[in-house]
């Protein structure tokens, strides 16, 4: 929504600034400064801009979806070997609600709003996920405008508390203030962004004065693309400034057929070794979506013994206890040993015992390793 700006950028410069980036899950930025790179990954500032309360009216340059750092001259839009936007930091299920956290400096809680966002674009996403490659200024915009067309509402969360949200009207209370999840300027001893999490001071890291972490929840579209871009975007309400982060992540497995194969979803991104014990069994949970009528059950059996060696009589049931009109998803869980491979496919079984089977070709899959307490997801969806 485009409003007029009431703010100058002359008056708002002389304010201080505040400060801010995406780290969970961890941005680019985030790796910079884990890597000794920046110095002060708050820092990277789209400034001076009109920056409120017309969120999207400032042109996005060199900062592009993913942040540019003056301070320290890195344009996290670039690709670095080994560094950043090489691979996902974390895989997630297409649909899923995750967990997300951002860092405020102690000095730059300025209020305003920030979003996270998702293109679902992927050949504008793709300028940004190519080894090396800078991205142009022209990119740069086309990218950020589909990100602002896919900013995720906080509302698509069950149960999450929007008190101020993009989704309302000037003149109600939740109109642009401090979007979505920040408390109100007089908020007593939790104001602001600072009284979300009510963390200590330097919970997470800043350069300046120490950072408050943000943490909230968003869904993630219900699409299937492999490696793909998370934004952050900050609008400051007191100062002239945006802060753009990104992090990679990926969203299914991705495979660009018309039939995506199941895809798969680790709790974290932890992989056994240094930091974990490897499970010796994972526990896969299989999420059919498939719509069916009264009386109608979903199986699945497929070519090791714990899927029944493709005798459909020994085909394991899904369960639709998470199963609406909306979301008709059958699920069942089971504990098989990281390595196993195996191919399938899900079956349904009428009230009468007659048998369908789902189109080809079969699917397959590798159990992968995980850690204790780990699970992994395999969601798909009737072919
Ligand atoms: C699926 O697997 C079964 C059992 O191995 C096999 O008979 C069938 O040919 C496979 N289907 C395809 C399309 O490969």
């Amino acid at each position: 929504m485009k409003l007029s700006s009431t703010f100058s950028v002359l008056t708002v410069a002389t304010l201080v600034h505040g400060h801010g980036y995406l780290t969970i899950p961890s941005s680019r930025t985030r790796l910079g400064s884990e890597a000794g790179l920046d110095s002060c990954p708050e820092c990277s500032i789209l400034e001076p801009v009109s920056a409120w309360p017309d969120l999207d009216v400032a042109p996005v340059g060199r900062s592009g979806p993913c942040g540019y750092n003056a301070r320290v001259s890195i344009d996290y839009n670039q690709p670095r070997a080994g560094l950043w936007g090489n691979s996902p930091v974390a895989r997630y299920s297409p649909g899923q609600t995750i967990d997300v956290q951002w860092c405020v400096d102690n000095n730059g809680d300025h209020g305003g709003m920030f979003a996270y966002r998702i293109c679902q674009d992927q050949a504008l996403v793709k300028k940004f996920l190519t080894p090396g490659y800078l991205p142009t200024d022209e990119e740069k915009q086309a990218a950020e405008d589909c990100f602002e067309r896919g900013t995720l509402p906080c509302t698509d969360v069950s149960g999450q508390n929007c008190g101020f949200s993009p989704d309302c009207s000037p003149g109600q209370p939740c109109w642009r203030n401090d979007w979505f999840t920040c408390n109100a300027f007089n908020a007593g001893d939790r104001r602001a962004c600072q009284g979300v999490d009510n963390a200590p001071r330097g919970s997470c890291y800043t350069s300046i004065a120490g950072g408050f972490p943000v943490t909230k929840k968003i869904k993630l579209p219900n699409i299937n693309v492999g490696h793909t871009l998370l934004s952050f975007k900050w609008n400051s309400f007191q100062t002239g400034q945006i802060y753009l982060s990104c992090a990679d992540i990926a969203i299914g497995e991705g495979s660009g057929t018309v039939d995506p194969p199941a895809s798969t979803t680790f709790s974290t991104v932890v992989t056994p070794g240094a930091s974990c014990a490897a499970a010796p069994s994972v526990p896969v949970v299989f999420n059919e979506k498939a719509t069916t009528a009264y009386g109608q059950n979903i199986k699945v059996v497929g070519s090791i013994a714990a899927l029944g060696s493709w005798n459909p009589a020994n085909a394991i049931p899904l369960s639709a206890a998470g199963y609406t009109n909306s979301n008709p998803v059958w699920s069942t869980t089971l504990n098989l040993a990281p390595g196993t491979s195996f191919t399938y496919k899900f079956i349904r079984v009428d009230s009468n015992g007659a048998v369908t089977w789902e189109s080809d070709p079969n699917r397959s899959y590798t159990v992968p390793a995980a850690c204790q307490g780990q699970s992994v997801a395999v969601d798909s969806t009737w072919r």
